[in-house]
């Protein structure tokens, strides 16, 4: 019985067809898309908080309406992402609760500070970039919710990326100190930036299964790669410089080459010894404690609900 399920299942994702909540699927797949799409949703909640630091001193209203709309998507991202682990069969209070005790991991690129105005527009046109690159391909994932979720949040991330984009190109017409901030934040931005895709192929865990089912669409590497090429033109525009000697365009390759990020810090942010790492979870656990009398409220009206409901069909 079991072997007719697990040909069923490979012959569908071999076929390009989505699998859906109700279909068979091996534990494993399971395991690793409720790991992925968890950890993708922490990094959502937890990515609004380097950003949401400069809401409140927003240089314009504009800047600063701008700024809100892309937190809330943020949120927005996190709770679709939730509602798709949820039809895994994961919790999200489960979630939270392996997020806020290290059990689960988010982004490492939000472990960084957001030191002036100006990350808040690198934050914008390399990170959303660099997330663009990676979630397009996951609208072809082979997991139905994952993928629906994917096109509206893909539609978000280009509006995030285009106003960072603006946003430094009004401040690279500016003062030389604004031009001088941007320089700065691009040169704290940018490796952690080519982090954001994993470490390199030969050190993933997870990249052969997850291209084997289909999760993952390209590997960690092509990714970058692609990332890669297509910042350096907008930089040009921009009139800023990438931190990187060794980055320059290679013919024969028809790619830019460029050097290896720092391994061993990304581990280290991995493991939790990045600059804000305690801060960012602290400020998650600040957060979901003070939001238990709503949890909690929400939970008992939906009970005394059923139980109405209840007594009405006996009735
Ligand atoms: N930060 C933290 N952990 C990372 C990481 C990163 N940048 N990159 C990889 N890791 C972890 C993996 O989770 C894995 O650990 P685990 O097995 O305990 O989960 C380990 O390092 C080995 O990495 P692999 O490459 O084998 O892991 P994956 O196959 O899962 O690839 C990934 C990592 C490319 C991030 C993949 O999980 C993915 O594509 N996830 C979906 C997209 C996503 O989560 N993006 C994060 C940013 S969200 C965002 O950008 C929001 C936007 O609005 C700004």
């Amino acid at each position: 019985m079991s072997e007719d399920l697990e040909s069923r299942f490979e012959a569908a994702v071999r076929s390009e067809s989505r699998i859906e909540p109700r279909d068979w699927m091996p534990d494993g797949y399971r395991k690793t898309l409720i790991r992925q799409i968890a950890q993708h949703a922490h990094s959502e909640i937890i990515g609004m908080q380097p950003e949401g630091n400069w809401i409140s001193r927003a240089p314009s209203l504009r800047r600063k309406a701008v700024l809100l709309a892309k937190v809330q998507d943020e949120a927005g991202h996190g709770l679709y992402l939730y509602s798709a682990a949820e039809t895994l069969g994961a919790e999200r209070g489960d979630l939270t609760e392996k997020l806020i005790a290290g059990r689960q991991k988010y982004s490492s690129i939000f472990n960084y500070p957001t030191l002036t105005f100006a990350d808040v527009g690198v934050i914008g046109w390399l990170v959303d970039g660099a997330a663009i690159c990676n979630q397009v391909p996951l609208c072809r994932t082979s997991y139905g919710p994952y993928a629906r979720a994917m096109i509206r949040v893909c539609k978000e991330e280009s509006f995030h990326q285009r106003q960072g984009y603006e946003l430094l190109a009004t401040m690279m017409s500016g003062t030389p100190a604004q031009r001088e901030m941007v320089q700065d934040a691009v040169n704290r931005w940018w490796w952690p930036a080519l982090m954001m895709f994993g470490p390199p192929d030969s050190e993933s865990s997870n990249t052969e299964r997850s291209m084997a089912w289909r999760i993952k669409r390209n590997t960690n590497d092509e990714l970058r790669q692609k990332f890669v090429d297509m910042s350096v033109p907008q930089a040009e525009r921009l009139g800023v410089t990438f931190p990187d000697p060794e980055l320059r365009w290679n013919p024969e390759r028809g790619h830019h080459d460029f050097g290896t990020p720092d391994w061993d810090e990304f581990w280290r942010v991995v493991q939790g010894d990045g600059p804000c790492n305690a801060q960012r979870v602290a400020h998650r656990r600040a957060a979901h404690e003070d939001g238990a009398w709503v949890r909690e409220a929400a939970t008992a009206h939906a009970a005394k609900r059923a139980r109405r409901a209840g007594r009405e069909a006996v009735a």
